[in-house]
């Protein structure tokens, strides 16, 4: 299905003489047998973090990074949709197209914020030049009618000493009437990287007005963040602070950080005057393959909610259509035993209406889209003969692992075939398979693994080491 029109074409934005390339692309799209039914994915091209996330004029507001023209990280747009249960989505939109100069090289990501009853869209104006990039983040403001209209300039348009210009991400929020801008960045300490430095820094700006933004420092995190962080995100829950960045360039640990860049969560204190994070515990979010960039916001009655790319770096898919990656489910988050957990919200488990008790080694589910929970913890395969994923359940060690090997259609196999996680005491495993989609969460979200697979049939589900006991929802 690849379109030789746009092939190694990266540059492209949407305007007037393409929207028929587009509209070609999207029936294109609809033909994969590997669409998912409740993640959101791309109608056309490439999608990856989900920006602008709010629950604003009583709907939620999903955004999210898109190159519509080839599944490759071209020219980034914002796409838009919206929702009113976080199940069913509106038909794929643009919401900010990069056809000013000062955003010649993509509307890179960024978060949102209601400001007298409008949504103000804060994003990166991605600005190359032959000596490395200039940073500058730009705003948009959206109205109730979803009219967005960009504001005349970039907001902020500076390089700062020490600093690599790879600046990037604004995640906007307010303390005591005064509004913060966190930007992932990357210092100069020593050696550099490709346009990088060598550590990965938030850094922070302060406004009276969202407009007008004053710098105020860069902030090192108490933990390895790489060469580079990028995507920060913050919200309150019981009230500690949990911060969210992506960190490109940390060490791999013996079974962690084995993707190519990793996303984290921290729960502490910010001390955002004091320029520092007291940090009470963190961890890698996701032990799956294809997670990154998490953004969480406040949906209906305040509810801490979060949406991840499903996808992360440049991985190499074995399958040649023209749309690739997608979101993770909405998921709500919460903190238990200093630990955060996350689930996908009910109106999305509640989907999978009919129910049935499974009790025995193997069984046939009949829909691309189900359930499984099971009580009682055993490895157990997915797929066919010689085609299919594993979930191997070590109870001596507490070490639960994804494999892909045995896969017939390999994903980017440089990265490896297996994840692992470990968890004391595994009471239940629930296992969200939404097509070429899957999501796994251990004790209702202690951990998670996260991970695409591509499957020309994968309706067995079968055990050589026990019994699996528990209920399909589908
Ligand atoms: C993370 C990221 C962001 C950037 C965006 C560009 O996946 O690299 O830092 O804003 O993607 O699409």
């Amino acid at each position: 299905m690849t379109n030789p029109v746009i092939e190694n074409h990266k540059e492209m934005y949407y305007q007037q003489n393409n929207k028929e390339i587009f509209e070609k692309l999207k029936k294109e799209t609809q033909q994969s047998q590997y669409l998912p039914k409740f993640h959101i994915f791309p109608e056309s091209g490439l999608m990856n973090d989900p920006n602008g996330l709010a629950y604003f004029n009583s709907q939620y507001h999903v955004f999210f990074q898109w190159y519509p023209f080839a599944p490759v990280h071209g020219l980034k747009h914002w796409g838009y949709t919206k929702s009113d249960d976080l199940v069913h989505w509106t038909k794929q939109e643009f919401a900010l197209i990069p056809d000013q100069e000062y955003e010649k090289n993509g509307c890179y990501s960024g978060n949102a914020i209601e400001f007298e009853e409008e949504l103000y869209l804060f994003y990166t104006a991605n600005y190359k030049t032959e000596n490395g990039k200039i940073p500058k983040q730009a705003v948009a403001v959206m109205d109730k009618d979803e009219q967005v209209i960009k504001y005349s300039k970039p907001i902020i348009s500076e390089k700062i000493n020490g600093l690599s210009g790879e600046l990037r991400d604004p995640f906007v929020f307010e303390r005591a009437g005064i509004y913060y801008m966190l930007l992932g960045g990357s210092r100069f300490q020593g050696k550099s990287h490709a346009g990088f430095g060598d550590k990965g820094v938030l850094v922070v700006y302060k406004s009276k007005d969202l407009f007008h933004w004053e710098y105020l420092d860069t902030m090192d995190l108490p933990i390895d963040t790489g060469y580079m962080l990028e995507c920060p995100s913050l919200i309150q829950i019981d009230g500690k602070d949990v911060l969210f960045v992506s960190v490109m360039g940390m060490k791999t640990g013996s079974y962690q950080f084995s993707n190519r860049f990793a996303t984290l969560y921290l729960i502490g204190n910010l001390d955002i005057e004091g320029m520092c994070f007291q940090i009470e515990n963190w961890d890698e979010m996701d032990a799956g393959f294809d997670f990154y960039a998490a953004q969480a916001f406040l949906g209906e009655s305040n509810v801490p909610l979060l949406f991840a790319w499903f996808g992360c770096g440049e991985p190499e898919y074995p399958i040649e259509e023209n749309w690739k990656h997608g979101l993770t489910f909405p998921q709500r988050i919460s903190l238990e035993n200093g630990n955060l957990k996350r689930y996908p919200v009910d109106n999305i488990v509640e989907q999978f209406s009919k129910e049935q008790a499974i009790d025995t080694t193997f069984f046939k589910v009949n829909s691309s889209s189900y359930h499984l929970h099971l009580d009682q913890v055993t490895s157990f395969k997915v797929g066919y003969g010689h085609d299919y994923w594993e979930f191997i359940y070590d109870k001596n060690t507490s070490k639960v692992t994804v494999s892909r090997e045995n896969l017939q259609q390999k994903i980017d196999v440089d990265y490896g075939f297996e994840r692992s996680a470990f968890v004391n005491m595994l009471n239940s495993v629930d296992l969200f398979v939404d097509n070429s989609f899957v999501e796994i969460y251990l004790n209702k979200g202690e951990k998670v693994f996260s991970f695409q697979v591509f499957q020309e049939k994968a309706d067995n589900i079968w055990s050589s080491k026990g019994l699996l006991a528990g209920t399909l929802y589908y």
